[in-house]
């Protein structure tokens, strides 16, 4: 199985007006392809801090970050743009869709980025946009959707380029259990299908057990982490 992320003593600071402080200290981790692992802890533990780590969305203060065998920052700025739109699939805790966009365009987005031109990419927004109950809101503006129904776009989005990482931060936040159970399903089915390597940040008990493996992250610190884990 290939290695899709591997941190090596991965620490993230931020300054502040008191000083700077640490949030994630020297965490190492690996997480193969085909691998659904659930991320826990208390908020402000450094849980999204992580995942923008691992998105490429943020640069580590100290340590080593390597995504399928690259090493994104030492990517131009262009080419990381294409790298993350090909191959990083993220799931935002405030899902951060535009809102001039329809849901079909939300959907459509990063291929209308130009990074992606394989097979057909509007045939496949439409599947996934009805596999989330969402085909009768397809040219609907996110400001005219519920916070549940954006979410599902949201997922939608992240999965539009069959990722081989897929970062979702709660991704059932916002859902009614019911719902919530649904995206759930949808984030697990899709990964396991494309061998995806799957991290998500849930508070939710019940999405975290579905996951075979589980980071807990102690004021910042992960233990060493393979997943799945060796025998
Ligand atoms: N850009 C930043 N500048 C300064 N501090 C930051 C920045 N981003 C995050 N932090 C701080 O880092 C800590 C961890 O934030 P993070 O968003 O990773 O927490 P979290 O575990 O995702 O919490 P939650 O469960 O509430 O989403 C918080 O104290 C936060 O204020
Ligand atoms: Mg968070």
């Amino acid at each position: 199985m290939p290695l899709v992320l591997h941190m090596q003593n991965v620490s993230r600071s931020f300054s502040s007006p008191s000083g700077v402080v640490p949030i994630l200290r020297n965490v190492n981790l690996r997480v193969l392809s085909g691998t659904a692992v659930a991320i826990r802890g208390p908020s402000g533990c450094g849980k999204s801090t992580l995942l923008y780590l691992a998105g490429t969305l943020d640069q580590p203060t100290s340590g080593h970050i390597e995504i399928l065998g690259e090493n994104p920052w030492r990517l131009s700025t262009n080419r990381l743009a294409a790298f993350r739109n090909q191959h990083i699939g993220f799931v935002f805790q405030d899902h951060q869709l535009l809102p001039q966009c329809s849901v079909l365009e939300n959907v459509l987005l990063p291929s209308l980025a130009g990074f992606n031109s394989q097979g057909d990419v509007r045939n496949r927004a439409l599947k996934l946009i009805d596999r989330v109950g969402l085909s009768h809101r397809l040219h609907q503006r996110p400001g005219r959707l519920s916070g549940g129904e954006r979410q599902r776009v949201a997922v939608c989005r992240a999965l539009i380029h069959q990722p081989s990482l897929l970062l979702a931060d709660e991704p059932t936040g916002n859902l009614d259990p019911e719902t919530a159970a649904d995206v759930g399903s949808l984030l697990l089915e899709v990964a396991a299908e494309n061998d995806t390597a799957l991290l998500c940040v849930t508070h939710s008990d019940e999405l975290a057990a579905r996951f075979l493996h589980t980071i807990q992250l102690h004021q910042g610190c992960a233990k060493f982490g393979e997943f799945p884990v060796s025998a």
